[in-house]
């Protein structure tokens, strides 16, 4: 687990605070979460009658250091649905707990949230893939949760869920395919795949060898965040739906002479598909079934 970082508040009685404050500062009354992948921030812009609250802010609420990704919980409405949206989330490799990183989540919860929709930007392994590629998670393999570092470990809250949660489902599947027909309806298809993701600590990028393990692990696409927001978000009751852009691909061969991976790279193919990524989730939001 990281070091010297402070405690935040996991167990129910004080997400419960954060969140009761929230309620307090705002009128909305979310039903659906979303959480904003590097340089995927701009989807914020979806919200309507948006109502900003810095991170920093917000008593007993982390706060995110990384380039491209701001600090911000956005209450609003999109489509006419009440959602609250993350701009900016919590990586390990910030030297942040797994409870850290996911006590968002359970704040949502509290709020009222059902429906959880992550973005994440991810490097390309299946090599049917390409650079802009958007993969529709539909399972994901997490080296850190099977480390050991997994946000769930700790005494169990039941008033949040389970002590042995099951997320063998944990993409919902009526949500794949609502995602994948929104794709087509948007003529996105030919860029459109579903696959799994790696979750690992970064932040240094894998090696080619890594590369190769992964891939032959059955895994499509690697990143470093969305698997423990999904454990903790599953183990709550939330429904989630994953979308990974494919800002880069990796490079499987040591000799290759393509440039390396870099979160420039990350950021600026994140720019170029950000307008997709949007209407994707606008229009997904539309669709689903929730008030
Ligand atoms: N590896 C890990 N994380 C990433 C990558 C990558 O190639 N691209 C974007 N996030």
């Amino acid at each position: 687990m990281a070091g010297s970082e402070e405690v935040v508040p996991f167990d129910y009685d004080s997400v419960k605070e954060v969140a009761d404050y929230l309620l307090t500062i705002t009128d909305v009354r979310p039903k659906i979460g979303i959480i904003c992948g590097s340089g995927l921030g701009d989807l914020a812009n979806q919200v309507e009658n948006a109502v900003e609250f810095e991170y920093s802010k917000i008593p007993k609420f982390p706060v995110s250091t990384v380039v491209g990704h701001a600090g911000k919980l956005i209450f609003g409405t999109i489509s006419g649905k009440s959602v609250v949206c993350m701009k900016g989330r919590f990586h390990y490799y910030e030297g942040y707990s797994p409870q850290k990183i996911t006590m968002p989540v359970r704040v949502m919860k509290l709020l009222g949230v059902e429906i959880l929709i992550v973005t994440n930007a991810a490097g390309g392994l299946n090599q049917n893939y390409k650079t802009g590629d958007i993969m529709i998670i539909n399972d994901h393999i997490s080296i850190v949760g099977m480390s050991g570092i997994h946000p769930l470990i700790g005494p169990n809250d039941d008033k949040f869920g389970t002590r042995f949660p099951s997320i063998t489902s944990a993409y919902n599947k009526e949500f794949r395919k609502l995602a994948m027909d929104t794709c087509k309806e948007l003529d996105m298809e030919d860029y459109t795949q579903t696959g799994v993701y790696l979750h690992l600590s970064g932040p240094s990028y894998e090696t080619a060898a890594e590369c190769r393990m992964l891939r032959a692990w059955g895994s499509d696409a690697v990143g470093m965040s969305t698997a423990p927001e999904v454990v903790v978000a599953v183990h709550c009751g939330m429904k989630v739906l994953g979308l990974s852009l494919i800002t880069n691909m990796v490079v499987m061969d040591i000799d290759t002479e393509d440039v390396e991976p870099n979160h420039e790279e990350v950021l600026e193919t994140s720019k170029r598909r950000a307008q997709d990524m949007q209407q994707i989730v606008k229009k997904v939001i539309t669709k689903m079934n929730i008030s």
